[in-house]
C-alpha cells in the first residue's frame, strides 16, 4: 500500500452544511459482545453533498457494507450522529426511520432481491404501496422508471424471464420509482459481466447527471473510476475521502 498518501479528514472544515445531503459524525458500529465484539466501525466522518457521485472502496471486511446500510437507514450506529438531508436519523425511532428511507432512499444490491412471482412492473410497484402513491398513478410511475432504465419491452415479464443485467436494472428502477433524493448501491455490478456492469454504470450516470446523488460499494477500480469520487475505507475508518482515479490506481498497484 502506497504511503504517498496522507490520511485527510473525511469532513473538510469549509464545507458548507446546506449542500451536505449526507454527514456521518463520529459514527461507530459494534457488532457482538465481549469476547466477540466486532468493531466494525471506528470513529468515522464522512460528508458527501447533494449531487455528488461516489464510490465506496477497500479491503473486505473493512467496513463498507455496515457503512451503507447506516446511510441506508437499515441499520443504526452504536454512537455518532448522521444527519440525512439535515435530520438526525440516528436518533429516529423504526416507524419515522422506515419513513425517511422509502421516502429520501433508494437501494440497489449485488443479488437484485426481486420477488420471483411478480412481474417486472409489481416489482417496481412495490415501494409506492408502502409511500401511499394513489393506485391510479403506481402503474404510470412505474412504467416510466421501467422506460428510463431500457426495460419498456419487458414490463411482464418475471425476474427468471430476464438477464441478470436486465434484473439489475428492475432493481435500479425500484430504486427510482419513489423520486429518492439518494441512491445507494451495495456491489451492484458484483454479479454482471462487462458489458452489463456497462449498462448498469450508463444509467447510473444518467441518474446522477439529472440530480440525484449516487453512493456504490465496488472492488471493481474501473467501476470505481466512472465516479466523480473515490472514498477509501480500512479497518473500519476512512483513510482516504477523496481520491482520483490516478490515486486509486497508484494505492491499488503499489
Ligand atoms: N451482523 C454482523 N455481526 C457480526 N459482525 C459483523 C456483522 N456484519 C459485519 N460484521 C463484521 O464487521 C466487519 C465489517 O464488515 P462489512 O460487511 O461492513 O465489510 P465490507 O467492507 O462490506 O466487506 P466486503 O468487501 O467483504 O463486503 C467485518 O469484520 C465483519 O465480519
Ligand atoms: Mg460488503
Amino acid at each position: 500500500m502506497s504511503n504517498t498518501l496522507t490520511i485527510t479528514d473525511s469532513i473538510s472544515p469549509n464545507s458548507d452544511p446546506k449542500l451536505e445531503i449526507i454527514r456521518l459524525e463520529n459514527i461507530s458500529k459494534v457488532y457482538g459482545m465481549g469476547e466477540t465484539e466486532v468493531k466494525a466501525l471506528n470513529d468515522i466522518n464522512l460528508a458527501i453533498n447533494e449531487g455528488e457521485y461516489c464510490a465506496i472502496m477497500g479491503p473486505s471486511g473493512s467496513g463498507k457494507s455496515t457503512a451503507m446500510n447506516i446511510i441506508g437507514c437499515l441499520d443504526r450506529p452504536s454512537s455518532g450522529n448522521y444527519y440525512l438531508d439535515n435530520l438526525n436519523v440516528a436518533k429516529m425511532n423504526d416507524e419515522d426511520l422506515a419513513h425517511i428511507r422509502n421516502k429520501k432512499l433508494g437501494f440497489v444490491f449485488q443479488q437484485f432481491h426481486l420477488l420471483s412471482q411478480l412481474t417486472a412492473l409489481e416489482n417496481v410497484m412495490l415501494p409506492m404501496v408502502y409511500a401511499g402513491v394513489k393506485p391510479s398513478e403506481r402503474k404510470e410511475r412505474a412504467t416510466e422508471a421501467l422506460i428510463k432504465v431500457g426495460l419498456e419491452k419487458r414490463l411482464n415479464n418475471k425476474p427468471t424471464q430476464l438477464s441478470g443485467g436486465q434484473q439489475q436494472r428492475v432493481a435500479i428502477a425500484r430504486a427510482i420509482v419513489n423520486r429518492p433524493v439518494v441512491l445507494l448501491a451495495d456491489e451492484p455490478t458484483g454479479a454482471l459481466d462487462s458489458r452489463t456492469t456497462q449498462e448498469v454504470l450508463d444509467i447510473f450516470g444518467e441518474l446522477n447527471s439529472t440530480g440525484i446523488t449516487v453512493v456504490m460499494v465496488t472492488h471493481e477500480t474501473e467501476v470505481a473510476s466512472q465516479t466523480k469520487r473515490i472514498v477509501w475505507f480500512r479497518d473500519g475508518q476512512v483513510v482516504h475521502s477523496h481520491l482520483t482515479p490516478e490515486e486509486l490506481h497508484q494505492l491499488v498497484v503499489v
